[in-house]
């Protein structure tokens, strides 16, 4: 192989720079070619390329975002689209590829290889940490430490104003975001899309912490909780059946995927990175690179793309007793 692409792709997250720099740099290491593919899958249609070498790197380990930019393309989807892609990767002289995304990004890396028998190494990039094959995805330690940081916020007026608080964060179908942050932030209660806890053990709950002495509360809310009731709908929902409560609502949204990564995710990133290219250089393809019991590893992408993550229940008695 003498020249790898790299794109990012699906919702950003922070440390995919810090993955870039490391897959670019890992190429000039080896002496291979490296192609940066912006936007994503869109870019690869488009062949919006650009050759990187160590120096286009530099000062971006220690970014949020993603320098080559990323998309969700529609397009690729299509035989049609994934037919243009590989012509421009055959023209670009383009080998092998680095997909940095979540899961509906390594489908599209699936379905390419499958398609064209093109080799392709996945490295997971999401802040909602729900890719089976890695204990810890890239920009979720990041994006825990910056809800931690806004909640402890929150919490100062809170306590001022002896309110409750509704705090939404994001987890579309999944809650480790907020069982975690929830556990680190001192919530009362935490939603989660895995559970069910009921609209009454929530007001049994709040009943109980205003008659131990507490004055306010913190509740976080993944945004697919399987309640099914936005943070707003809850708040009504509160304020209806316990007028005692002054309740406000606050949902975090993007800022969770923005911001410069945490050490933890930058040293993530560049062990995922070395490895994802060294993979493919001992011909290895069709896996994602993860870290599991601390250790650097390979799952076949098929099992990283329909494996579920669990939610740990140990956290969620954890989180039960902090809530005494
Ligand atoms: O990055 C994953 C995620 O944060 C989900 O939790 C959330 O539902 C989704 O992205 C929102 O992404 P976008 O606004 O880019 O569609």
């Amino acid at each position: 192989i003498k020249k790898i692409g790299v794109l990012t792709s699906g919702g950003d997250s922070p440390g995919m720079n810090a993955a870039i720099r490391s897959v670019v740099r890992t190429c000039a290491y080896h002496n291979v070619e490296c192609i940066g593919i912006y936007r994503g899958y869109q870019g690869m249609i488009e062949g919006d390329f650009k050759e990187m070498g160590p120096r286009s790197v530099n000062n971006i380990v220690n970014k949020g975002g993603t320098i080559l930019k990323s998309a969700r393309s529609k397009e690729f989807m299509t035989v049609e689209g994934r037919k243009k892609a590989y012509e421009n990767l055959k023209n670009a002289g383009v080998e092998a590829l680095v997909v940095i995304g979540g899961d509906g990004s390594f489908t599209g890396a699936e379905v390419f290889n499958k398609e064209y028998g093109f080799p392709v190494m996945g490295i997971p990039g999401t802040i909602d940490n729900d890719i089976f094959g890695t204990s810890h995805t890239l920009g979720y330690d990041t994006a825990l430490n910056t809800v931690v940081e806004v909640i402890d916020k929150i919490r100062d007026t809170a306590i001022s104003h002896n309110r409750l608080f509704f705090v939404e964060v994001m987890g579309r179908d999944a809650g480790h975001i907020a069982l975690n942050s929830g556990i680190g932030a001192g919530a009362e209660e935490i939603l989660i899309p895995e559970e069910d806890l009921g609209l009454d053990r929530l007001l049994e709950s709040l009943k109980r912490s205003k008659e131990s002495g507490k004055s306010s509360s913190i509740v976080v809310v993944a945004e697919g909780d399987k309640i099914g009731k936005t943070v707003f709908e809850l708040k009504d929902y509160v304020e209806e059946n316990m007028p005692e409560y002054d309740v406000r609502v606050s949902v975090l949204g993007h800022m969770q995927r923005g911001g410069s990564p945490s050490c933890f995710d930058r040293v993530l990133a560049s062990r995922l990175g070395v490895k994802a290219v060294e993979s493919i250089l001992e011909g290895k393809s069709n896996f994602m690179v993860g870290l599991l019991n601390d250790k650097v590893a390979l799952t076949p992408l098929e099992q990283a793309i329909k494996g579920h993550t669990e939610i740990d229940k140990e956290l969620l008695r954890v989180s039960d007793i902090m809530s005494t």
